[in-house]
């Protein structure tokens, strides 16, 4: 499409939330009403509201105040997949046959419903699974543009996604939050860090919290190595330990702990759990009292860090470049401190964004004296 035929851009956030939405639809709608004159159009609760035209305009006014504020003014879902949507009855009641679900295609009544609306340009703040979506839609001719959102950082071609720094933070404060009282009691404190498939957030929350031991996905981990790490500590005078361990981590002859399946998500898996099984076999091995903590969705709440502030501002004013350049398709990325963009073909057709057990901060780690238990 010709950029001067943008007229009116759709924004929706989909999947889990993330601190950085708001900023984002912030910096899109001032970009898009005082640059280009354009209208900009809210679409509530992600793939949901596209499916039932639940549209709300967004005016300069409506994104007063709402920079640093966690969450989504225009809410999220992440179970409304529209090329895989649940068929209902007429009590809408969720279809099952041989007690599974029944799916149907719905994607065509997005599109219709963006058109019926006049909708020109469909921005999308989402991760793998929202976005999987997005490149699908543009599949269908809709012009979309991807603004890549999750706490996870796992998202490829973009070294960072918006609301990871935030999260990195609550790691961190957590971790030193777990310190003082594991310190007090000579306990082995366990932390639960969020990130699926990826140690990204462990990773980083870890060295930043001055953990003892991090465990991640990436790098299966021994225990027995682990507790000989914690009880040579200990034989050296030190009396705590603090360890963060990646909710996707699994041990080198075991399996994740899988929490809960929600059948009726794009990613049905949700991890959750891992913590305790650390804790319990730490305090066995060691012969030491350990407790865990789940962080859970502390990571994703809150206040939007000042980082995540500035890169949702980048990221939402280059959307709309890219809208007014007719540049569909794409997903805004950072790389190194530069803004770009890259395919959603090339975003979603490999593997999540994994940290790579070599990279540099991998070994920064180690010879800070952290053990991986590898
Ligand atoms: O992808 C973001 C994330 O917070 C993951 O880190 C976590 O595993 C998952 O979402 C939790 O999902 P839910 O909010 O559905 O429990």
């Amino acid at each position: 499409m010709e950029n001067n035929k943008i007229k009116k851009i759709g924004i929706l956030t989909g999947g889990g939330d993330c601190p950085g939405l708001n900023a984002v639809i912030r910096a899109v709608v001032n970009t898009a009403i005082v640059k280009y004159g354009l209208e900009v159009v809210g679409i509530r609760k992600g793939y949901h509201g596209l499916y039932h035209s639940d549209f709300i305009p967004l005016t300069l006014e409506s994104v007063q105040e709402i920079l640093g504020e966690g969450g989504s003014i225009l809410k999220s879902s992440n179970k409304d997949n529209l090329f895989k949507y649940p068929v209902r009855d007429e009590d809408g009641e969720i279809v099952k046959e041989d007690g599974k679900i029944v799916y149907e295609d719905v994607s065509m009544t997005g599109v219709e419903n963006l058109k019926k609306e006049g909708i020109d340009a469909l921005f999308i703040l989402g991760g793998d699974g929202t976005l999987t979506s997005g490149r699908d839609f543009s599949r269908l001719g809709v012009n979309v543009v991807a603004i890549p959102k999750t706490i996870d950082n796992d998202l490829n071609c973009t070294d960072y996604t918006f609301g990871f720094d935030t999260a990195v933070s609550v790691v961190s404060d957590s971790l030193d939050r777990l310190r003082t009282t594991a310190k007090s009691h000579g306990r082995i404190m366990v932390a639960e860090v969020m990130g699926r498939g990826a140690g990204w957030l462990t990773l980083h929350g870890g060295i930043a919290g001055a953990a003892d031991v991090i465990l991640l996905p990436e790098i299966p981990f021994d225990i027995k190595k682990v507790a000989a790490r914690i009880k040579d500590d200990f034989a050296k005078g030190k009396d705590f330990a603090i360890v963060a361990v990646a909710e996707g981590a699994k041990p080198k002859d075991g399996e994740i702990v899988v929490a809960r399946v929600r059948e009726d998500s794009p990613d049905p898996i949700r991890l959750g759990g891992i913590a305790n099984v650390v804790a319990d076999q730490l305090e066995e091995l060691c012969d030491n009292e350990a407790r865990a903590t789940i962080l859970g969705h502390t990571q994703r709440g809150g206040v939007t860090s000042a980082h995540d502030r500035v890169l949702s501002s980048r990221y939402g004013y280059a959307a709309v470049e890219l809208a007014m350049e007719g540049k569909f398709g794409n997903m805004v990325i950072l790389k190194g401190d530069t803004i770009g963009y890259a395919s959603l073909e090339d975003v979603i057709g490999q593997e999540n964004k994994q940290v790579d057990p070599n990279s540099e901060l991998v070994q920064v780690a180690k010879s800070l004296g952290i053990c991986f238990g590898d």
